[in-house]
């Protein structure tokens, strides 16, 4: 119990305020001392935080407050019955698909774009019409560095890898963003971040889902950040989810892992 003692109080005074929009969530792992949602569950009281995704599946106990929604992280080897089993968990309302396919780095799905089409026709848009199905959650603000399969940006790669889906059915766009919270020079991160996600929807013509995002920067400079872009993403009505990248110590916890950090405070108020 010593673990929850820290934000015990903050829980009190939050617990009766308004229900938010329903759009924040809490991006977790099991890759801790408990092995499974302890720390999402942490956020089970904070009404504004109401779905969670672990970058697959299952939950590992996310609490029942939360929607989990399951993510097919990258292109399965053959038939994924387990796949089909987290899909088809009762409560299940939207699934999510690979991660960072337009990226070549070692944590990134890492996959071509046409392959990544010939990925969603057989994983992903089967299930249409039962859930609502996300596109690949790529880096929007991945200019010019090398994407998968070549010398493109992210948006190339979207655009190629929509080109090769053109029979599949989207139900909403997921997109990533990490940058400098105070870049200097007089620019903005929150400026580059809420222009970053007007660009994906004016894109896309989707609703979007934010599913990774981040500023670089102190404690202090990312609880600033989450004030400024959190009223925004609130009342955008095309933006339907968004996750703070994360739920983890020393993110949107403090270091101990138990309690919330000034970020995760900011992201679990207003
Ligand atoms: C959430 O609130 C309930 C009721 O007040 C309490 O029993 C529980 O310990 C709280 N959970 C967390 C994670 O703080
Ligand atoms: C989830 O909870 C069940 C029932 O309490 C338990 O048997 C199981 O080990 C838990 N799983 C994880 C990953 O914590
Ligand atoms: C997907 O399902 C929707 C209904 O939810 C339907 O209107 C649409 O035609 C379907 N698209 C495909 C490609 O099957
Ligand atoms: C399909 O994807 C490949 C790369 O994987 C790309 O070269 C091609 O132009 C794409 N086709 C369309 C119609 O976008
Ligand atoms: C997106 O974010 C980048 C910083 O990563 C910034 O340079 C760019 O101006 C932003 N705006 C748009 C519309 O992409």
């Amino acid at each position: 119990m010593s673990l929850f003692r820290g934000f015990a109080a903050a829980t009190i005074l939050t617990a009766t305020t308004a229900a938010g929009t329903g759009k924040r969530g809490a991006a977790y792992n099991n890759n801790n001392d408990y092995g499974d949602a302890t720390f999402a569950n942490m956020l089970s009281n904070y009404s504004q935080v109401t779905w969670g995704y672990d970058w697959g599946f299952p939950s590992y106990n996310l609490s029942s407050t939360f929607e989990f929604v399951p993510m097919l992280w990258g292109l399965p080897s053959g038939d994924d019955s387990s796949w089909t089993d987290a899909v088809q968990t009762a409560g299940t309302k939207n699934i999510l698909g690979f991660n960072e396919p337009d990226l070549t780095y070692s944590g990134s799905a890492n996959i071509l774009p046409a392959d990544a089409a010939q990925g969603y026709k057989t994983y992903m848009e089967p299930f249409n019409g039962t859930v609502r199905i996300g596109a690949p959650n790529i880096l929007w603000n991945n200019y010019d560095s090398s994407s998968s399969g070549g010398d493109y940006s992210s948006r190339t790669w979207t655009s190629y890898f929509m080109g090769n889906c053109t029979d599949c059915h989207f139900d909403f766009a997921c997109i990533h963003w990490y940058q400098d919270c105070d870049p200097g020079n007089g620019q903005s991160g929150a400026d580059w971040f809420t222009s970053n996600v007007t660009d994906a929807y004016n894109t896309l013509n989707l609703p979007i889902w934010i599913t990774e995002f981040q500023c670089y920067g102190d404690d202090t400079q990312q609880a600033s950040f989450l004030g400024d872009v959190i009223p925004w993403l609130d009342s955008q009505e095309y933006v339907e989810r968004y996750a703070y990248f994360g739920v983890f110590p020393d993110y949107l916890l403090n270091d101990a892992g138990n309690a919330l950090s000034e970020a995760g405070q900011a992201y679990t108020s207003a």
